[in-house]
């Protein structure tokens, strides 16, 4: 039988004695130390303060500290006999509510009132709240609309079925036009003029709000879709693991990406071969870890990161294809095409019909412009986050 080891050889009575004393010195000593200075912390403490400039510090330790140094103050205000609240602490009263892990704000409600998610689900005004929903719809569909475009739309909205929440934005303004279409009943519609798929992603799909959504469809108009179908579009999606796909695009319309390309016979491709010096490594863009912002799809986890990438002033979304491989882990598995059921881009230049015409040039141009211009400043603001962030953590970038 194994004798339990023992971590020290038996002490004098003595010698135990003084260890005693000293450890429990020790520990009044560190318990008037730390409530001497109940302001010592984490904002306090010289973090790069670049490192996190939208992080309210002092909002997170209040947060997750305010509840135990509140204990700690009772238990030394009980020893002095003093009752007095200290005007350094956030003031709980013990029949008040307050839960640290609540959303940041909502600290006073119970923690059973708190919904922190929604959806776009339309409800009836009678009956059962219980009974609103004949069926829930764990998929989003999102198109950015002008009136123009209705009869694809309409094409493209029957190819989703009842497990789909379809949402509308309108760039144009018009949207009781679309009611003489039957599914517009059902259907979401958010209008603001001469706004971008991304302006509305940003503002209106909210990972907390399209939180019960498995996959959410970020499409535009200009999509053919006789080669598609949803259902089965998911089941291959789910089968190869894709967090961001897109559906291959019929390559006889003149495709700027190899990538992108519909390829016949196969369910789904993951990388290619672009033309020779394009790519620096197979599995970055534009060979692997690629797909572009026409036609969409991504799993609710990766929402969740893309949404915090968009830049609320960077309308046109132009670079954000070559960053999505951020967001997932590892972007060349995790991304690509589904081949078998594919769509025809009509590169209908919708929007940029939107601008307005300055110094003697086309509207189009004016936004083509632009798009180039938010391009390159998006890839500025992302390699200078990364390596604020690398010299705060004295890291060296990857390559
Ligand atoms: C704490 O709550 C009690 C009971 O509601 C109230 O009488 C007391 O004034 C409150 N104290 C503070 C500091 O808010
Ligand atoms: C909707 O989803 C359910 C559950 O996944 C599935 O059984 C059903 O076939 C779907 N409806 C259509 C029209 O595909």
């Amino acid at each position: 039988m194994p004798v339990p080891i023992r971590s020290g050889t038996p002490k004098k009575p003595s010698e135990m004695m003084r260890l005693f004393m000293t450890t429990f010195i020790g520990i009044i000593f560190g318990f008037f130390l730390g409530i001497s200075f109940p302001t010592l912390s984490l904002s306090k403490m010289n973090l790069p303060s670049s490192l996190f400039p939208s992080i309210d510090l002092t909002y997170i330790e209040d947060k997750y500290s305010g509840l135990s140094k509140q204990a700690l103050f009772n238990a030394w205000a009980s020893l002095k006999g003093n009752k007095e609240a200290s005007p350094l602490l956030p003031r709980y009263n013990k029949t008040e509510i307050w839960v640290p892990t609540n959303p940041r704000g909502a600290e006073r409600l119970p923690p059973g009132i708190v919904a922190s998610e929604s959806d776009f689900y339309l409800r009836r005004l009678w009956g059962l709240p219980s009974e609103d929903l004949t069926i829930e719809p764990r998929y989003l569909v999102t198109f950015t609309v002008g009136y123009d475009q209705k009869k694809n739309i309409d094409a493209a909205v029957k190819k989703f079925s009842e497990n789909f929440t379809i949402v509308l934005f309108h760039y144009d303004g018009r949207t009781t036009e679309w009611d003489e279409f039957e599914w517009s009943k059902r259907t979401v519609h958010i209008s603001a003029r001469k706004q971008t798929k991304w302006w509305y992603a940003k503002r209106f799909l909210h990972p907390d709000i399209v939180a019960p959504y498995d996959y959410i469809f970020l499409w535009d108009e200009d999509l053919g879709v006789e080669h598609f179908d949803a259902e089965k579009y998911i089941k291959l999606v789910r089968k190869h693991g894709l967090e961001i796909s897109q559906p291959g695009l019929d390559p006889d319309r003149g495709t700027t990406w190899a990538m992108t390309k519909r390829r016949d016979g196969i369910e789904v491709h993951k990388d290619t071969e672009e033309r020779p010096g394009w790519c620096t490594d197979p599995h970055l863009p534009p060979c692997a870890a690629f797909v572009e912002i026409m036609a969409t799809v991504f799993s609710r986890d990766a929402w969740r990161c893309v949404w915090h990438m968009i830049q609320n002033d960077l309308v046109h979304g132009w670079g954000l294809d070559f960053a999505l491989r951020k967001c997932v882990e590892p972007a060349h598995e995790k991304i690509g095409v589904v081949d078998a059921q594919w769509i025809i881009h009509q590169g209908v230049p919708s929007l940029g019909s939107q601008g307005q015409a300055q110094k003697g040039k086309a509207p189009w141009e004016g936004v083509r412009e632009r798009c180039r211009k938010e391009w390159t400043m998006f890839q500025d603001r992302m390699t200078n986050a990364e390596k604020v962030y690398y010299k705060a953590m004295e890291m060296d970038p990857p390559n």
